[in-house]
């Protein structure tokens, strides 16, 4: 069945957010659309256009032609966005215990999506050609921090993370040691932008990340797209 819809479970009466699968000529009104596959995305009508595996844009009034899966997503009232610690999103301090207690970062419900099967080191643009897929839990859920944040530096993960800016605009920022004075590359994330994954696959379900952050230089709203081994 095409365009099979449902909302993702970070939802609510500030945030469109929604799942499409098996996607054929889906029209988005205006929302940042995030190409949640390992399959290439096309877009457009006259013009069309791919957004690789991972990758995002920001339609307005645009078609998604074809896709696999898209997250489709847009914040719709602005208006005490910022109050969503007050509607069930999580302080992250509340999680990790070492992290920074004046660091105002907050997650929201997480969406577990499903299976998918992706030879990592094509996620991390390692290699062109799957030679070694492999499943992985999906899993989406998004990330809000007021303007001018540090968004703590680290470089652990269980999973294979990109992140896509849904609204303000922030960074993705890497350091060569675990200080804010040792930056060696800053991605800008505007609306519809989504980064490059950072890390590199070292051996079967091993990878490293460099030190890095999300530092936002508004208001922020991003989702985090993580493939659990
Ligand atoms: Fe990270």
């Amino acid at each position: 069945m095409r365009n099979q819809l449902r909302d993702l479970a970070f939802a609510d009466q500030f945030i469109s957010a929604k799942l499409v699968e098996n996607v054929t000529d889906f029209e988005v009104a205006d929302a940042v659309v995030v190409n949640v596959s390992p399959s290439a995305m096309t877009t457009g009508h006259e013009h069309p256009a791919v957004v690789p595996a991972w990758k995002s844009t920001w339609l307005k009034g645009g078609v998604i032609r074809s896709a696999e899966r898209a997250a489709v997503i847009k914040v719709t009232n602005a208006t005490k966005l910022g109050g969503c610690m007050f509607r069930g999103w999580d302080w992250l301090g509340n999680r990790i215990r070492s992290f920074p207690r004046d660091t105002p970062l907050f997650i929201s419900a997480q969406d577990e999506v499903g299976t998918v099967s992706v030879d990592p080191m094509v996620f991390t643009n390692e290699r062109a050609q799957a030679e070694a897929v492999q499943p992985f839990t999906l899993k989406l859920n998004l990330w809000w921090a007021p303007g001018d944040t540090d968004c703590f530096i680290h470089n652990e993960h269980a999973f294979l993370e990109t992140h896509a800016q849904i609204h303000g605009q922030g960074r993705m920022q890497k350091f060569a040691r675990r200080e804010p004075e040792a930056l060696y590359e800053d991605v800008v994330m505007p609306v519809g932008h989504s980064h490059d994954p950072f890390c590199r696959v070292t051996g079967p379900n091993q990878w490293t990340y460099p030190w890095h952050r999300y530092y936002s230089d508004t208001d922020s709203v991003w989702l985090a797209v993580e493939l659990h081994p």
